[in-house]
Parts: structure tokens; C-alpha cells; sequence
């Protein structure tokens, strides 16, 4: 390569560096190095599908007796869980894909049977240096040691499984689905446990079920005079959330570059995107801020835009809500939604086009 080719190119990079700030390297295996890292594609897939049969209790927690000392401890697995058709877990998904990537690169894949399950034995790699959290918040304590100058004297211990990270996608044929933050897993050294479903199981889970599919929201719309309320808003609801909420939405704190969160360095990232889409005018929200302690201190106000501000109604198609949820090139961190025939895309662009009103 000559000389000026090379400068261009390192040019190029440093540029594209400091407009997204982070770039992913091994190093760095954080929700913001990680953010727009599309899903792997040469591995084969349902290679780490566990053995067994495994139908039964679809969206629990199988970490409750899948575990040390539990009633099912013969079968412990580093990842299990239920995936579904839709955010709100009523319908299973059978044949759909999890696909993990840890800090290391290694790529797991496993298919959920006719009950939606799927679990695995494969490793998952330790990040030496793990940040011991409470549901990553603080208080942020390490689980490794290092010098004055920042040289690792301990690495987090790798038999620990709240060390092994991963970032997961959820792919059924053309349509993935991107988790945001990194995860990192549950349980203690003695107490190995993990379960997709402690967060993301069946209807009665606060945070929505672990889906993947291409089913539009409401059964139908009308051609015309369609309605934020009863139209939009579930759409939004059901697709967008829990990623464009009002109030606190920093990805957790898994590992040292996550630290501390309030640094502008911290690869942590407000995985909302400062965008609030559960409500029209956008929100304004006073939580409480917490210190090192992890005691509440004060508070803080939290400001987001809201639907409309995302929307152009001169240029229907043009609204940055739809550019970024399209199947096309733009980059967005909560992945692709819908092509330009997909029954939602279709509502959400009509009733743009007719002044996309609160009503
Ligand atoms: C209420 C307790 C409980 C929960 C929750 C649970 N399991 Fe199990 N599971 C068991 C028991 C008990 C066995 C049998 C253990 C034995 O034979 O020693 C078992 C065995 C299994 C087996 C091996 C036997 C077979 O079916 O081939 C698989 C696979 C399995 N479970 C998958 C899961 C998955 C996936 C989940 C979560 C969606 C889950 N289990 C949740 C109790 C549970
Ligand atoms: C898994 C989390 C996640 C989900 C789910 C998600 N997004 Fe996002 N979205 C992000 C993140 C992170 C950003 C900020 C980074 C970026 O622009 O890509 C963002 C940015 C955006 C922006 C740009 C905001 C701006 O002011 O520049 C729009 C518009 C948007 N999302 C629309 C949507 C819509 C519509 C949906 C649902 C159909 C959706 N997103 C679902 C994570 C998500």
C-alpha cells in the first residue's frame, strides 16, 4: 500500500473515530463498542443446542432448578431460556435463532424448539475485567486488581460466570433483532445459574420477552384516518420499547470502559438515543441520582424529544422514525423493523401523511 493511500485511510479512521467516539476492539467489548455490530453469519446454525428434550415451562426462570442445588442440577447450562413471537411473549416462537458472541468472538447459535425453548453448555468468555454490579448500578466495585498505572496485577476470576459477557441477536429468517447493552451472566462461582427468562420471559415480565418476528402489531388498520392513539401508540409500544422509555437509560456498567458511567470516556451509552417514543410531545423526567454509595443523593432531570419531533410531514417517507427502522442502509442501534410492504410501516407513513396528529 503506498504511503498516501495509507495516511487517507488512517485519516478516514480517525475521523470515523471521533464522530462515534467508540470503536469496537476486543478491548472494548461494550454495549457503546458494540452498538451498530451487525449479527455473525458464517457460523452454522443450532450448533450449541443443548441436548434433551426440553419442553416444559416455557418463560420461566429454568435457572430455579437448573442450577447447584437445585431440583434439575444434572443439566446446568451457561444460557437458556424462551423466545417468542412478539415483546409481550404471548406466542411462542418455534425455529428462531439466539445467537451470542462473547468478548473473545466466540459465536454460539441455538434454535428454540416447538416450545420456544433453547439452552446450551457452551463457554462463554470471562472479561477480565469485570465490573461487579448490582444489575449494573452503583455501587461500581471491580472484580480485578491493577497497579497505579492501570497494568492488570488480577484478572476477574474466570470461573465466576458474572464475568462472562455476551451480546446476543435474535434472527428469524430475514428479520434480527439487536440486544443493546452487554450482558453479563447471573449467579456466583458455586451457584452457576443463568436464564434469558430472569429478565425477558412470558407476559408478567416487566422488561418483555426475548422475540423476534415479522407480524404486524394490530391485526389490520384502516386505509386512512388513522389514529395516534389507538393505531400508533401500540406499534410504538410493542416495537420500541424498552429502548425509547422516558427517564434513566444507560446501559449497565459490565466493564472497566464502562466506568465510571457519568465520564464522557465511559462507554456506557443512553440506549434511547435521547429519544422518548411512548409519548407525542416527548418527556420530562426528575429520578433520582445516586452517589458512589449507591444511596440516593439529590436529583437529576431527564429530557427527551418525543414522536413528533422525529416525524416531517412534508416528507413522510423521509421522517427520521421511519429512515432509521427500514431495512436499508442507515445505521440504527436498535436494528431493523420493517420493510417499506410491512403492514406497520405502512400505518405509521399514513398517518404521518395526514398531519401526524395526537389523536
Ligand atoms: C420448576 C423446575 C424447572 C424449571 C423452571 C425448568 N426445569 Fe428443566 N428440568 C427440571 C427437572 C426436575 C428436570 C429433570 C432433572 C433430572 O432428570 O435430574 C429437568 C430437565 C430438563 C431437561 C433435560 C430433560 C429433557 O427434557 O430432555 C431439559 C433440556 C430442560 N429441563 C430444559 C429446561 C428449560 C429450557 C427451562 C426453562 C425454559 C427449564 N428446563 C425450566 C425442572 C425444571
Ligand atoms: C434495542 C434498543 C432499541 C430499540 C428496540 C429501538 N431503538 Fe431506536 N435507537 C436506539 C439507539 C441506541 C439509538 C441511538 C443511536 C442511533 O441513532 O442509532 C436509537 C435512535 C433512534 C432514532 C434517532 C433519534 C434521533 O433523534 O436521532 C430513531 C428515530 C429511532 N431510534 C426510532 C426507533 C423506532 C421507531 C423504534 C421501534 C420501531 C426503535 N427506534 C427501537 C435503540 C433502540
Amino acid at each position: 500500500m503506498n504511503k498516501k493511500m495509507y495516511i487517507v485511510i488512517l485519516g478516514l479512521a480517525l475521523s470515523a473515530a471521533t464522530a462515534m467516539a467508540i470503536i469496537y476492539d476486543e478491548s472494548d467489548f461494550s454495549a457503546g463498542g458494540r452498538m451498530y455490530e451487525p449479527a455473525p453469519e458464517e457460523h452454522q446454525v443450532g450448533k450449541d443446542n443443548g441436548d434433551g428434550q426440553g419442553f416444559h415451562h416455557p418463560g420461566e426462570d429454568c435457572g430455579l432448578c437448573h442450577k447447584v442445588g437445585g431440583r434439575a442440577e444434572k443439566y446446568l447450562w451457561t444460557m437458556a431460556g424462551t423466545l417468542y413471537k412478539n415483546r409481550s411473549g404471548t406466542t411462542i416462537l418455534k425455529g428462531g435463532e439466539v445467537i451470542m458472541e462473547d468478548r473473545d468472538g466466540n459465536v454460539i447459535s441455538m434454535t428454540s424448539n416447538r416450545a420456544g425453548n433453547f439452552w446450551t453448555e457452551a463457554p462463554i468468555a470471562s472479561d477480565p475485567y469485570t465490573v461487579s454490579n448490582y444489575h449494573g448500578h452503583e455501587p461500581f466495585s471491580p472484580m480485578y486488581t491493577e497497579d497505579e498505572d492501570g497494568n492488570l496485577l488480577e484478572p476477574a476470576d474466570p470461573d465466576n460466570p458474572k464475568t462472562w459477557h455476551y451480546k446476543t441477536w435474535l434472527r428469524k429468517g430475514k428479520i434480527v433483532r439487536t440486544m443493546m447493552t452487554i450482558g453479563g451472566i447471573g449467579g456466583s462461582p458455586v451457584y452457576n445459574r443463568m436464564s434469558c427468562n430472569m429478565h425477558h420471559g412470558g407476559i408478567t415480565h416487566r422488561s418483555g420477552a426475548l422475540w423476534v418476528g415479522r407480524n404486524s402489531t394490530l391485526p389490520s388498520y384502516p386505509a386512512e384516518n388513522l389514529s395516534y392513539r389507538k393505531h400508533i401508540y401500540p406499534i410504538l409500544r410493542s416495537n420500541c420499547a424498552p429502548c425509547h422509555i422516558p427517564g434513566k437509560s444507560k446501559t449497565s456498567v459490565n466493564t472497566k470502559t464502562d466506568l465510571p458511567p457519568s465520564d464522557p470516556a465511559s462507554t456506557c451509552i443512553d440506549y434511547s438515543g435521547g429519544l422518548d417514543l411512548m409519548t407525542y410531545q416527548g418527556s420530562t423526567v426528575e429520578v433520582a441520582k445516586l452517589n458512589a454509595e449507591g444511596k440516593p443523593d439529590g436529583t437529576e432531570i431527564i429530557k427527551k424529544i418525543g414522536v413528533v419531533q422525529v416525524v416531517d410531514t412534508s416528507a413522510p417517507s423521509e421522517s427520521i422514525l421511519l429512515v432509521k427502522t427500514l431495512n436499508n442502509d442507515e445505521q440504527h442501534g436498535g436494528g431493523k423493523f420493517w420493510s417499506k410492504r410491512s403492514a406497520d410501516y405502512i400505518a405509521l407513513k399514513q398517518w404521518i401523511a395526514e398531519g401526524a396528529e395526537n389523536n
